[in-house]
């Protein structure tokens, strides 16, 4: 019996301690992934000055930006979990602010690339999304950027704890965290004229990162949150089937669909997205009536 309970006790400590050696395994292999560096060569992109194209960068940073940098784009608490969290930076020229001491290069790199001036990933930011945003257009939202005026706001560096880094180590944080992982930094895609066409339609949903809620080929699925909600299947498979351009327009612009169903803002970003044009909505929704017919995937 006595050497039973040795036993028993050597394998039951023997098990602890390697859970303890895997728990530190993944988190020095989360801290890797976290702290690894990307190296973006400069790219020509040309940050116009004049009033109209300022506003035009407006124009897009009032539908894809503000949701999560706050509508005078300084910033916040954005995730907060008992294993870390991750701030919206301050984008404004004001204390504590990206504008302080963004070169235009260092815009580029964070937007289109998911990368901070360090080199690092930046975390949760919408880059593999913005990564699709022209050249032209990617310049006219810098340049709006660095027109805003100054808010005094400090935002934390983004911080994970060892449960948090052995999260990210075994891959549960990933895909929708570690964003320039996800991004392809070496090749470009090509770029439709703005007009209601599908092509640009395509082009709104790429910028506006629709699939990361509503799945792959838009046919339902779920955001990286594990609080969020189902989101709906916007093939002609799913409801939009029997909408019209102008319930697809109020839908976006109320929060209300055609059967009167109210869309929750906090899952659905819709009052951002109702800063889009009406032309720029029509477009969206020809490029949906056209995908093929899927059967709604519930995640
Ligand atoms: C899904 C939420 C989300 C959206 C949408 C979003 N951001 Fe971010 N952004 C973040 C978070 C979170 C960070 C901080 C990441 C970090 O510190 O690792 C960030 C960081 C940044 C940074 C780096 C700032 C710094 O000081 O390092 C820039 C620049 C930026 N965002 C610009 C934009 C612009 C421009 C848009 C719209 C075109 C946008 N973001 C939309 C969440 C978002
Ligand atoms: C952050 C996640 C997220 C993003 C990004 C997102 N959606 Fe949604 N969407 C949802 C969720 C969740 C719902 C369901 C909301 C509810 O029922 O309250 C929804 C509902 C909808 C609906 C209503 C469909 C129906 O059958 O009732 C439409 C239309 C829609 N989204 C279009 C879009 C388009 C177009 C984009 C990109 C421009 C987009 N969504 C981006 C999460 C998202």
């Amino acid at each position: 019996m006595k050497k039973f309970f040795k036993w028993l006790g050597i394998s039951v400590g023997g098990l602890l301690g390697l859970i303890v050696i895997v728990f530190f395994i993944l988190a020095l292999k989360g801290n890797a992934g976290l702290s690894r560096s990307y190296d973006i060569p400069d790219e020509k992109i040309a940050i116009p000055t004049d009033t109209e194209s300022i506003a035009r960068g407006e124009h897009w940073v009032k539908a894809e930006c503000i949701g999560c940098h706050g509508d005078d784009l300084s910033g916040g608490p954005f995730v907060e979990f008992p294993f870390g969290y991750v701030d919206a930076r301050n984008l404004t020229p004001g204390k504590g602010g990206a504008g302080t001491e963004f070169k235009d290069q260092d815009w580029v790199r964070a937007i289109r690339h998911g990368v901070n001036p360090e080199g690092h990933s930046l975390l949760v930011m919408a880059s593999t999304a913005f990564w699709y945003f022209s050249d032209e257009d990617l310049g006219e939202i810098i340049a709006y950027l660095k027109s805003l005026p100054a808010v005094d706001k400090e935002t934390r560096e983004p911080q994970f704890n060892l449960l948090g880094k052995a999260l990210v180590g075994a891959g549960v944080l990933d895909k929708g965290v570690l964003i320039a992982k996800y991004i392809d930094h070496e090749s470009r895609p090509v770029f439709p004229s703005a007009s209601v066409s599908m092509d640009y339609g395509n082009y709104l949903v790429n910028v506006s990162g629709c699939v990361d809620c509503h799945g792959p080929t838009l046919s339902g699925g779920k955001s990286s949150d594990p609080t969020a909600k189902p989101a709906p299947n916007l093939t002609p498979g799913g409801e939009l089937s029997i909408w019209k351009d102008a319930d697809f327009i109020k839908a976006i612009r109320t929060g209300v669909t055609p059967t009167g169903h109210p869309l929750d803002p906090a899952q659905m970003p819709w009052e951002h997205y109702k800063n889009f044009s009406d032309d720029e909505l029509k477009a969206i929704f020809l490029y949906l009536q056209f995908l093929p017919k899927l059967e709604t995937i519930v995640p």
